[in-house]
C-alpha cells in the first residue's frame, strides 16, 4: 500500500491538529498508509516516527499545539541534515510528504526536494500570515482572534485612566496580524514594518486626538517595528500622556483554534492529499480569491506576500 508522512515543523500554530486530522483521516479515506514524523525535521533525520490512523486523530480537531511536536530544527539547514532526511525519506518509502509550517518550513522542503524524488506538499500554518501563494494561512485567524480579546481588555484600562497603550503583536518580519488586529479593535494607530511611521507623526496623531477630546488610545504595533518599550517611553516624553506597554506575546500562538481556523486546515489538508494522490509535487496548497488552490513551491518561497494596504487606510478613516 502507498504511504505519505506528515510533519509539522517551526513554531506551532492553532489548527495544526486539525490539519494533521485532515491529511490523516483523507489520505486512510483513500487507501493511504500514514507516518507521522515527530519533532518537525528532527523526526524524520532521527527516527522519530509512529504510524497514524483515523483512530489515532481522535479528539484533536480543537486542540492547539500539534501532537506530533515541532523545533526549529538548525540540523535541516546543513547539508549532512538534509542528506540525512533524503536517504530517511528512501528507506521509509513514503509516496510523499506533507509538511505542515511556515516559510521556514517550506525552505527546507524546497532545499530537500533537490536531494530526493519523493513528492512533497506543503500545508501554510503559521500565524504570521506571510505566505506568498494563499491569503490566508492556517491559524492567523485564531492569533487574530485571541489577540482582539485581549485587546478589548486592554481597552478598558486605557479608557479608564487616559492611559496610552502600545501593545505589541507577533508577526516576525511582517504586518499582517498587526494590521488585521489593529483594524478589528478600531486602533488609533497600527504600526507595521512594511510602512515606517515617524515618531514625531505618532506624537502628532495622539496631540490631535487629545485637542478632540481622545485621552487615551491602543496603538497596535508589529514585534518587527523595532523597539516597542523605547516607542512607549517616547510617546510618554514627548506627549505628556501616561503610556504603558503589553506585548502579548505567546498567548498568540496557542489555544483552541476558531471554526475559520479548523475550516482552512480541513480544506487545506484534502487538498494535499489529493495533489499527492494525482502525481503532483512541491506545492503548496492555499487559499485564492475563496477557492482552494496551489502553486509551486518554488514561486512561494521566492516572492514576498504584499500587505494589503487598504486595511490600513480604512483603519485610520475608522479611528478618527
Ligand atoms: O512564526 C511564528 C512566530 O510566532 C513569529 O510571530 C515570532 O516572531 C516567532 O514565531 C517566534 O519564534 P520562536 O518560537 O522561535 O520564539
Amino acid at each position: 500500500m502507498k504511504a505519505i508522512g506528515i510533519v509539522t515543523s517551526g513554531g506551532d500554530a492553532p489548527g495544526m491538529n486539525a490539519t494533521i486530522r485532515a491529511v490523516t483521516r483523507v489520505a486512510a479515506f483513500k487507501g493511504f498508509n500514514v507516518l507521522g514524523f515527530c519533532r518537525g525535521w528532527e523526526g524524520l533525520i532521527s527516527d522519530l516516527v509512529k504510524p497514524m490512523s483515523a483512530r489515532s486523530v481522535s479528539g484533536i480537531i480543537n486542540l492547539g499545539g500539534t501532537i506530533l511536536h515541532t523545533t526549529r530544527c538548525p540540523h535541516i539547514r546543513t547539508k549532512a541534515g538534509l542528506a540525512k532526511a533524503a536517504a530517511r525519506l528512501a528507506e521509509y518509502d513514503v509516496d510523499g510528504l506533507v509538511v505542515i509550517g511556515g516559510d521556514g518550513s517550506f525552505r527546507a522542503a524546497m532545499a530537500l526536494s533537490e536531494l530526493t524524488d519523493t513528492p512533497m506538499v506543503g500545508i501554510p500554518a503559521t500565524i504570521d500570515n506571510d505566505i506568498y501563494g494563499t491569503d490566508e494561512t492556517v491559524g492567523f485567524d485564531t492569533a487574530v482572534n485571541t489577540a482582539v480579546a485581549e485587546i478589548d481588555k486592554i481597552r478598558d484600562t486605557a479608557i479608564s485612566l487616559d492611559r496610552i497603550f502600545v501593545v505589541e503583536v507577533m508577526g516576525r518580519s511582517r504586518g499582517f496580524l498587526a494590521a488585521m488586529v489593529g483594524l478589528t479593535v478600531g486602533a488609533e494607530i497600527i504600526l507595521v514594518p512594511e510602512l515606517p511611521v515617524r515618531e514625531d507623526e505618532i506624537f502628532s496623531v495622539i496631540k490631535d486626538n487629545v485637542s478632540k477630546g481622545k485621552r487615551s488610545a491602543i496603538i497596535v504595533a508589529a514585534e518587527g517595528i523595532g523597539d516597542t518599550r523605547a516607542l512607549s517611553s517616547a510617546i510618554e516624553k514627548n506627549t505628556g500622556l501616561e503610556t504603558r506597554l503589553s506585548i502579548l506575546g505567546y498567548a498568540q500562538r496557542g489555544g483552541s483554534p476558531t471554526a475559520r481556523s479548523r475550516y482552512l486546515a480541513s480544506e487545506f489538508g484534502k487538498k494535499a492529499v489529493e495533489l499527492l494522490a494525482e502525481g503532483k509535487s512541491n506545492c503548496i496548497v492555499g487559499l485564492q480569491n475563496g477557492k482552494i488552490t496551489s502553486i509551486g513551491l518554488r514561486e512561494s518561497a521566492g516572492a514576498s506576500k504584499p500587505l494589503d494596504e487598504s486595511i490600513l487606510r480604512l483603519a485610520s478613516i475608522l479611528a478618527t
